[in-house]
């Protein structure tokens, strides 16, 4: 896993640039990339390109160097969708937070504007990395790719589940509701990052079913233990402000189940996620396992 983030801290600060396009003949303005970077770099898990690369390296323990190049282009793709939701999520529209990544917002520094610029280009780069013209990635790979980011993000992804929960402020939501909004706001874009990488490892349809149950457990898992952080971590620990869910009046599953039941179901997710593993007959699975490990172990 050490291999990978250097190889996706070094293809993010490659491809979040102001370098001219050769066949445009210019660049984007200093001032947008400056506030993209400032979103993408320095900071961070990568918790979303390690998946797709820990999917990939299991589905295609032996693949070409194309493939290689594929995989790493869908891990910071991911990334790049992450960075951009936190970005529109600190905003004072949503849920008004000055510090991220243990440094001051996007907004804070760009202004809201700015922030939302950069969310908005941070976007649509994502989907030019997923397509590049210089054949190294077959197009019908590419289309699948973008098929799967684009319904992850979207109004039945990740904006969607930001939409319900903005909606829900103040008003407490049965656990079917909350879930769904979790499975949405969070555990589509986690679990999306597992199948791009099953995905540039053409992996057959069994496999890519397991690894679908594998992302969607530890997807609601991972906004379990978020959840979970908020209240029982610290500002400097988690490098964005704790306790702001009660402070917004969020409902969340600390607040629906408490904590000890919250810290329980994400264990159960967590044993849900080895058993998915263990269902999809794949024997490179330690770096998936260890991922999954990491996600719900940090709640403790
Ligand atoms: C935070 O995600 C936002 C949620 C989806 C809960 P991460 O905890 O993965 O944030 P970074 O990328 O490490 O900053
Ligand atoms: C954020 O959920 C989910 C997305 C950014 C899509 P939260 O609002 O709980 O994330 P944090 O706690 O601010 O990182
Ligand atoms: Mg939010
Ligand atoms: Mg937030
Ligand atoms: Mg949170």
């Amino acid at each position: 896993m050490a291999a990978n983030l250097t190889k996706v801290e070094a293809a993010l600060d490659a491809w979040v640039t102001d370098t001219p396009v050769p066949s445009l003949g210019w660049g984007a303005p200093a001032g947008l990339v400056q506030a993209m970077r400032y979103a993408v770099l320095d900071g961070g898990k990568r918790l979303r390109p390690l998946l797709a690369l820990a999917a990939f390296d299991a589905v295609a323990p032996e693949a070409a160097a194309t493939a290689d190049v594929a995989a790493l282009r869908a891990a910071c793709a991911v990334e790049l969708i992450h960075a951009y939701s936190l970005v529109h999520d600190d905003m004072p529209c949503m849920d008004n937070d000055v510090l991220r990544r243990g440094k001051p917002t996007v907004h804070v520094k760009f202004g809201e504007a700015g922030a939302l610029l950069a969310g908005d280009a941070l976007q649509a780069l994502a989907f030019e990395l997923l397509t590049p013209d210089d054949g190294s990635v077959p197009l019908a790979v590419q289309g699948r790719l973008c098929a799967v980011l684009a319904r992850a993000a979207g109004s039945t992804g990740m904006a969607g589940g930001q939409a319900i929960d903005l909606a829900s402020v103040g008003r407490p939501l049965e656990e079917p509701a909350l879930r769904h909004m979790h499975q949405l706001k969070t555990g589509a874009l986690l679990q999306a990052s597992v199948m791009l990488g099953a995905v540039c490892g053409q992996a057959s349809e069994s496999v890519q079913r397991a690894l679908s149950d594998y992302g969607c457990a530890i997807g609601l898992a991972f906004q379990v233990v978020d959840d979970v952080l908020d209240v029982t971590a610290d500002t400097a620990a988690l490098g964005k402000t704790a306790g702001k869910d009660a402070d917004n009046h969020k409902p969340t599953y600390v607040s629906l189940l408490g904590l000890a039941a919250s810290q329980r179901l994400a264990k159960n997710l967590l044993a849900q996620a080895h058993g998915a593993l263990a269902a999809s007959g794949l024997e490179n699975t330690a770096a998936l396992a260890g991922l999954a490990n990491l996600v719900v172990q940090r709640g403790h």
